[in-house]
């Protein structure tokens, strides 16, 4: 049997804005027609509305990532990890050396303490989903550029889009930063909720600085606190 789907006036104007938007998440602005942006358009391909992406599907896309410059020293992607249906997402900044070598997020000293953090709000790594601003680790631990943020942006995008989390911890200055699109600071934009598309997104101090500054855990443990208050209501 034959069956023609009409397309409407309006499948096609829900189309069109489905598109932009979609651009406009990945961060595309202008005709910018670099082999860059041409690349991330090609999710838009692949993925149109209604095909529902996987976390697998994303990270195929990702492959054996050249997009920038962190690829010359890297060992591992460091892709992200948890459960593909979290509530909550942990965003740190980028792997540091453990997490090059074994290519997944926060096992060194600085996860080993957000281990605990993710321990204290009667949660565990496996309940959550744990990845970072970039997927490769900036050469001795250095803070990643924006032109490396920006070509590892549509990949977090769509991780957060599939995985549609309730809430987002933004670990730190550089991924509070570049999620909320600011050049504000930790302990300015901590202590609220902001929106981030449906979700409401947190920051807090990222366990890195916590360790060289434990006087900040207790400003910490308020915003779990809070996260934790939000999260059984
Ligand atoms: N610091 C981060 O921001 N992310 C990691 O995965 C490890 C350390």
């Amino acid at each position: 049997m034959n069956i023609e789907k009409k397309i409407t006036e309006k499948d096609i104007i829900e189309g069109f804005d489905s598109y932009l938007k979609y651009i406009s998440d990945i961060g595309c602005s202008g005709f910018d027609c670099s082999d860059e942006y041409l690349d991330r358009l090609k999710g838009w391909e692949r993925n149109p509305p209604g095909h529902h992406e996987t976390l697998e599907n994303i990270r195929e896309d990702l492959g054996d990532c050249r997009r920038c410059g962190l690829c010359k020293n890297r060992e591992h992607i460091v892709f992200g990890e948890g459960d593909p249906g979290a509530r909550l997402i942990f965003v740190g900044e980028g792997p540091g050396f453990e997490e090059d070598k074994q290519g997944r997020p926060f096992i060194g000293p600085a996860g080993q303490l957000l281990n605990k953090i993710i321990t204290a709000i009667n949660m565990t790594r496996e309940s959550v989903y744990i990845c970072n601003i970039v997927k490769c680790r900036p050469p001795d631990n250095r803070n990643p550029a924006p032109d490396e943020a920006a070509a590892c942006k549509s990949f977090l995008i769509r991780q957060i889009n599939t995985i549609k989390p309730d809430f987002i911890c933004a670990l730190g200055s550089v991924a509070a930063r570049n999620l909320l699109d600011t050049t504000k600071t930790v302990s300015m934009l901590r202590n609220r909720f902001h929106a981030y598309e449906s979700a409401r997104l947190i920051v807090t101090y990222h366990p890195a600085y916590l360790l060289r500054n434990p006087e900040k855990k207790k400003d910490v443990w308020e915003d779990m606190k809070m996260l934790m208050k939000a999260m059984e209501s």
